[in-house]
């Protein structure tokens, strides 16, 4: 089962709860949480305290996805928060399996985040330790950027490596994902599929996750 994993960066923030509710009974079964430091990337984004409301409003899993330096200091903040998976960027931790094993002793699923141009060999030896891996299609920073189409290549590869491990790491892709894509990505190998415009930037958030979740699972039969 393809899971569809909407980004609360495109939401409207002066509804949240609602469109929370509304992404929830369509069909998403995670929740997707952009932190951003201005210093990893360039912009600043949502903080714990955000995440504690979040996670009044849902009962589905809170995935963080940090784009910030020196995750280590803020990964019991997110954690009592109430996120369910963390993850963070090798590039942004001096010692990424202390990273990993800092989040499950926070009681959450660790994941690893690859940038646009990190190479695989970044995650390699920490695929094992993962829960998942979140594959930037985009460069990190914002909402509504164009997929990078060489991700697709990207992907196999990296199931390639997930599978040469025998880990049982799940492959997140995040960035520009919408109806244009879906079956492409999946075919390639992804299992959750993070959307933000092509779902809080649709005329019918509600509509526009059964669309991606039907694409999805129809591309994942095939
Ligand atoms: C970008 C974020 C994404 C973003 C995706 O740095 O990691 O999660 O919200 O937004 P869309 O789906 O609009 O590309
Ligand atoms: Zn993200």
């Amino acid at each position: 089962m393809v899971e569809i994993a909407p980004s609360v960066l495109s939401a409207d923030f002066t509804r949240l709860g609602e469109q929370l509710k509304v992404v929830e009974t369509a069909g998403a079964s995670v929740i997707h949480v952009d932190v951003m430091d201005g210093h990893f990337v360039p912009n600043i984004t949502i903080g714990p305290f955000i995440v504690q409301w979040i996670r009044s409003a849902t009962r589905l899993p809170i995935d963080v996805h940090l784009m910030i330096e020196e995750p280590d200091r803020y990964i019991g903040d997110f954690a009592k928060a109430g996120a369910d998976w963390i993850s963070v960027h090798p590039e942004a931790t001096r010692h990424l399996h202390r990273t990993i094993s800092y989040i499950k002793h926070a009681g959450c699923r660790p994941g690893v985040v690859l940038n646009p141009a990190t190479p695989l060999s970044a995650v390699e030896e920490v695929v094992a330790d993962v829960h998942h891996v979140l594959l930037m299609s985009v460069n990190p920073g914002f909402g509504g950027q164009k997929f990078i189409p060489a991700s697709l290549d990207k992907l196999k590869r990296l199931r390639a490596l997930i599978r040469s491990k025998t880990s049982a790491a799940r492959i997140e892709i995040d960035g520009g994902i919408g109806p244009d894509n879906v079956a492409d990505v999946v075919a390639a190998g992804a299992e959750i599929l993070v959307a933000g415009s092509a779902v809080f930037g649709a005329p019918d958030p509600a509509e526009a996750v059964r669309a991606l979740g039907q694409a999805a699972n129809a591309a994942a039969h095939v």
